[in-house]
């Protein structure tokens, strides 16, 4: 890996200490080219760039995700949100002989919303027996012949903890349920070949570690799974037919793309793949054994230093997402800005993810920063 090659192509390095990809990935100079291009092309031919230039795209960005998960063509989706993608989802799910969903209380809240709202969905919510991670084997008491879905996380976004997508798929399977998995805090940090996994759904989208921003999502679907599913919201992008223009008639597309729910955003396919591009020249193994080194040195120092990190006792389940307990964590987070350092902070923790073109010298400015902000 070329770290210095890498960091010119990030101009927010250049001006400041960034550890917060996990919020946003930082914009590459590659997608803001891209975002210009989709500019100069609208201007200069205005719809007509949809046929020379922008359908093609799509098909480009689709493909490029469906290698990142080493998923057969046809099995991604591009959607608006994580949110759209569990909709569809649970629209083209049978709630009639099962309604109950087994989640957890670590999972970002738009995946238990989704069923909360439903009058007819019953929702078990594991609870973290130390706050950091779930046990595969709760997940394997809970469910039963009741339970239509495991719904929960890769990695969760308030602790960092990678789950094994692969044991949950089995428990999921062997119940007779299906594995539902926000994958929005894994894609582009923990690589992942979903179909070895067994995993039914998995939602991802650019924003994150995928360097690609705002606006779009990604929803991959088991190959043998797509042709018996039916979402009932829809759009004329998930028809087979799409530009027959024939109101009267709907098939749905014989790929996962029967989920799509209309118009992508053109300017973040864009920017996606600008984002992308970067991703799969780094590659997702030495990503992730550089987030490693990172993220080890900053647990390690954080430890020295007297702090506490809420991650995982595994260094094998720990991923980027590092966060550390701290009696007043929005104006320590205000003084690190105030050092050109960009972190977050939630309830009771500070919340650092460094990506793969950080550095070991970013991590220690953090750590002497964090220092002070309890001396
Ligand atoms: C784990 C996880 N899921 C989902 C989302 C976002 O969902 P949506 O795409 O619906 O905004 C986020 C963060 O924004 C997240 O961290």
């Amino acid at each position: 890996m070329n770290i210095s090659r890498i960091r010119n192509a990030f101009p927010i390095l250049q001006r400041r200490n960034y550890l917060n990809s996990c919020s946003l990935g930082a914009l590459s100079d590659r997608a803001e080219e891209r975002l210009h291009d989709f500019v100069a092309r609208w201007h200069e031919y205005g719809a007509s760039a949809w046929y020379e230039h922008w359908w093609g795209l799509l098909g480009d960005l689709r493909g490029r995700v469906e290698a990142l998960f080493a998923a057969p063509a046809g099995t991604v989706a591009l959607m608006p949100s994580t949110s759209a993608c569990l909709a569809a989802i649970s629209s083209s799910l049978d709630w009639t002989k099962r309604n109950r969903i087994v989640t957890t209380e670590l999972d970002f809240p738009t995946l238990l919303y989704q069923w909360k709202v439903r009058p007819d969905a019953e929702m078990v919510v594991l609870q973290s027996p130390d706050g950091v991670h779930i046990d595969p084997q709760q997940f394997a008491d809970a469910v039963d012949d009741r339970t239509l879905a495991i719904a929960t996380s890769h990695v969760f976004f308030t602790t960092g903890t990678i789950q094994d997508l692969a044991a949950i798929a089995a428990i999921a399977r062997r119940a007779g349920a299906c594995s539902i998995i926000d994958g929005y805090q894994g894609a582009g940090q923990i690589p992942a070949d979903l179909p070895a996994t067994g995993v039914d759904f998995y939602t991802a989208g650019p924003l994150k570690w995928l360097c690609g921003g705002p606006g779009l999502a990604y929803l991959y679907v088991r190959d043998e799974l797509i042709p018996t599913l039916e979402p009932t919201i829809t759009s004329w992008f998930a028809s087979q037919d799409q530009f027959d223009f024939n109101a009267g008639e709907f098939r749905y597309h014989a790929d996962a793309r029967r989920f799509e729910l209309g118009t992508p955003a053109l300017a973040t396919v864009h920017t996606a793949l600008g984002g992308q591009e970067i991703i799969d020249e780094v590659g997702m193994e030495a990503i992730r054994a550089r987030n490693v080194m990172l993220t080890d040195r900053l647990v390690d120092g954080c430890r020295a230093a007297g702090f506490s990190p809420r991650v995982s006792d595994e260094p094998a389940s720990r991923s980027a997402v590092i966060t550390v307990r701290h009696p007043d964590p929005a104006p320590a987070v205000a003084h690190l800005a105030h050092r050109g350092i960009i972190v977050d902070n939630r309830p009771g923790v500070v919340r650092a993810s460094p990506h793969f073109y950080n550095t070991a010298d970013e991590i220690d400015a953090f750590l002497e920063a964090l220092g002070e902000t309890v001396r």
